[in-house]
């Protein structure tokens, strides 16, 4: 069924948060590669990559807007989760690090219990809120993962650990869920024995604006308690 691309109240708000970054960018809403059931609000495709002003420059290390794209390893982790939805059916899912909320959305779509979005960043949580009501789902936000439930069935993690500093979240994560899905363009060890590598796949950050082909394998790493 055809989204309406004017179905959140906070579309306007999303813009503005883009626009602190990136002033000379706008949102725009349509769907994934190769997902038309999941329309998100996003970058425009056509963002001119040229060189930025000083200033602006400035905002984008201050405040880099990741929300604003769906990068690669959430675009293969929504791919994948509409080719096997049993991953998720009827399963307490949590999305750390959720970004756009791609992965947050997509599962909720593809028929789990229900869906918590965490991220550190409160522009995430809100692009989250806006590509929920796009697609008419809905999704718990949280800023804080100790502030989630723990026994959870199921979390993500989709292109977090681009960032070395994150890998200390793994511990506190595999203790949030019985099984943990890491999908990662940017590394190829998690450096942990409990994990193991499950599946690959192929995807590129959307919209991209010239992101370089060594990032376009996405490798999926597993940890399950049982
Ligand atoms: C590269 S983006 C990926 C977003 C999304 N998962 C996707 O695939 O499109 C990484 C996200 O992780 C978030 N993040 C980084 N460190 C975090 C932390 N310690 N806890 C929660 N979120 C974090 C960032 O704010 C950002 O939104």
């Amino acid at each position: 069924m055809p989204k309406n691309p004017l179905a959140s109240p906070h579309l306007v708000d999303l813009e503005r948060a883009l626009q602190t970054t990136l002033p000379m960018a706008h949102i725009e809403v349509g769907p994934l590669p190769g997902l038309a059931e999941l329309h998100l609000a996003l970058i425009n495709a056509d963002f001119h990559t040229g060189p930025l002003p000083a200033e602006v420059m400035h905002n984008v290390i201050a405040n880099p807007a990741y929300w604003a794209f769906c990068w690669g390893s959430g675009l293969a982790t929504a791919q994948w989760l509409a080719r096997q939805p049993n991953i998720v059916q009827d399963k307490d899912v949590i999305d750390l690090g959720c970004g756009s909320g791609v992965v947050a959305v997509m599962a909720k779509l593809m028929g789990a219990r229900h869906v918590w979005a965490c991220d550190t960043d409160p522009d995430a949580l809100l692009a989250t809120k806006v590509n929920a009501d796009l697609n008419q789902v809905e999704v718990s936000l949280s800023n804080n993962l100790d502030k989630v439930p723990d026994n959870l069935d199921l979390l993500f993690m989709a292109d977090v650990l681009y960032d070395r500093s994150n890998f200390v979240l793994l511990a506190k994560a595999k203790n949030k869920a019985a099984r943990m899905l890491i999908a990662d363009s940017r590394i190829d060890d998690v450096n942990d024995p409990e994990f193991r590598v499950i599946h690959h796949m192929q995807a590129l950050t959307y919209p991209n604006l010239g992101e370089f082909d060594e990032f376009k394998n996405v490798c999926f790493f597993e940890y399950s308690d049982n």
